[in-house]
């Protein structure tokens, strides 16, 4: 009787992630879908718990406790890290939860192994064939997803580690595996579980260092698929239906953002998931000289905004930093009020986690449908007036069309040098993440606004 109730709370709880997942695919139905899926994971949580205490086989009791101590301290550390982050930093510590996933997937498979003795005949095999691949996946999203963090955060260079032969490397350790997945099938013993896991953790290492700044998204999107079918392959070894699913909903919805994303930075998949296989080994653009910038101020691009009939505003990563939305969001009320036709471009990339922008600007009350995709915009520039790039670089570079040795080439990018009159919020001639100068500066309709993009942004309401 209980197990049919716990099995028909796991199946509640499926649907609730599905429908979560399904809502959180449209700003509009956003909230609800975060709803869903907390109740789906309070009922999941429930019946876990109900159903160790009623477990016969083992001290019920204290099964149920350790749970419980164990999602105490847990989400007292998660709660405490998620009410500090910066919006800025949300890749990173997704990164870094993603490695523990694997980490958990690794632990739960040698604890697999060492507790399997019952099994035997086929239902042995399968069992280890399971565990072989749990370590596997586990122990490439947890290095994978540290060297992420670690790149993320700026604690080690974005730019990728070309080694020689990497590709033949990464073919090695992948025969390898699969003959020592052999091995342990036919004898049980724990010595290829961790030959191969060793060989894993590697692999991991190797593959996210291996791909460059510019490609960087989607491999944040491809660790947290890994982690999905990581917690997948954890169920199949823990026999639990619900984490399967669970793990399969991340792992298939992780895959699918990796290569829609893929398909907006006009990247190969197979290339990203390879470890950069495919990438011709360039490394960064070439300091060329593009000439002289030229410098305004704010009253020189109130003036300007005055005059002007359409504008167009490019965010980037910047205007998160500078928290400049709020100010961007009251010139945009400002410029409309006076009959000027203001919307805004958002690259796939801008900022550094899907979305970003879009989060920001309806954090700030922009009208959504003023709010335009890139392949919705990019043909409007050579008509707009006036377009704002506020904390934007690689995502406007021209180097991603004009540049093809350049490590963004073939990135589309927002065309905004197709405006008669461009000018650029930032604080200094800097690179943007992928390390690559922009010509874009010094082109002849762009003017350099130089501060911080939310004190400009003030200074121009002001003077207009
Ligand atoms: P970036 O190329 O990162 O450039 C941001 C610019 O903002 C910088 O050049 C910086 O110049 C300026 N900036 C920083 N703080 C500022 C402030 N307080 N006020 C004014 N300007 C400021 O930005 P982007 O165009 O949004 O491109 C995103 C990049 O991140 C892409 O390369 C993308 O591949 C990568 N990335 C994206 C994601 C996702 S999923 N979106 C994840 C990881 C990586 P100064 O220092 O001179 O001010």
């Amino acid at each position: 009787m209980l197990t049919s109730l716990v099995q028909a709370a796991y199946i509640i709880a499926a649907v609730l992630f599905v429908m979560s997942l399904a809502g959180l695919s449209k700003h509009e139905t956003a909230r609800a879908g975060n709803a869903f899926g907390i109740v789906g994971m309070v009922i999941a949580l429930v019946a876990t718990i109900t159903a160790a205490l009623r477990n016969s086989s083992i001290n019920g009791f204290e099964t149920a406790a350790l749970i419980v101590i164990a999602m105490a301290i847990g989400g007292s550390i998660g709660v405490w890290r998620a009410r500090r982050v910066e919006m800025t930093g949300m890749p990173e510590l997704v990164a870094i939860l993603h490695s523990f996933v694997g980490l958990a997937a690794v632990i739960v498979g040698f604890n697999s192994h060492l507790s399997s003795a019952e099994l035997t005949g086929s239902l042995e095999n399968i069992h280890e064939v399971e565990v072989f691949l749990g370590v596997f996946i586990g122990a490439v999203t947890f290095t994978g997803s540290i060297i992420a963090f670690l790149k993320l955060s700026a604690r080690i260079k974005s730019t990728p580690l070309m080694l020689p032969k990497r590709h033949l490397l990464n073919l090695l350790i992948v025969l390898a595996s699969a003959a020592l997945l052999v091995v342990y099938v036919l004898t049980g013993s724990i010595w290829p579980l961790l030959a191969m896991t060793v060989l894993a953790l590697l692999f991991g290492l190797h593959l996210v260092a291996s791909i460059g700044g510019g490609d960087m998204p989607v491999v944040v999107s491809m660790l947290n698929s890994y982690s999905g079918w990581a917690a997948a392959a954890a169920g199949f070894m823990l026999g639990n239906d619900l984490l399967i699913i669970t793990g399969a909903l991340v792992g298939s919805s992780g895959a699918i953002l990796s290569y829609i994303m893929c398909k907006a930075m006009n990247r190969s998949f197979i290339s990203v998931i390879a470890g950069g296989f495919g990438t011709d080994g360039q490394l960064s653009g070439d300091a060329k000289d593009y000439g002289e910038h030229r410098e305004t101020n704010a009253a020189d691009v109130a003036d300007m905004l005055k005059e002007a009939h359409s504008v167009i505003i490019a965010p980037g990563y910047g205007m998160a930093v500078a928290q400049a939305q709020y100010p961007v969001a009251d010139l945009t009320r400002k410029l409309r009020e006076r009959g000027v036709r203001v919307r805004f471009a958002i690259h796939p990339v801008a900022g550094r986690l899907p979305g970003h922008m879009n989060v920001l600007l309806a954090e700030a009350k922009v009208p959504y449908d003023v709010v335009e995709e890139l392949d919705e915009i990019n043909d409007d520039f050579p008509d707009t007036d006036v377009v704002l790039v506020i904390g934007a670089n690689d995502t406007v570079n021209p180097a991603a069309i004009d540049e093809p040795g350049s490590p963004i080439a073939g990135m589309p990018v927002l065309e905004v040098w197709k405006a008669h009159e461009v000018v650029v919020f930032k604080r200094s001639m800097a690179t943007g993440y992928a390390g690559v100068q922009n010509p874009l500066f010094f082109k002849d309709n762009s003017v350099m606004l130089f501060g911080d993009a939310k004190d400009r942004v003030e200074d121009i309401i002001k003077a207009l």
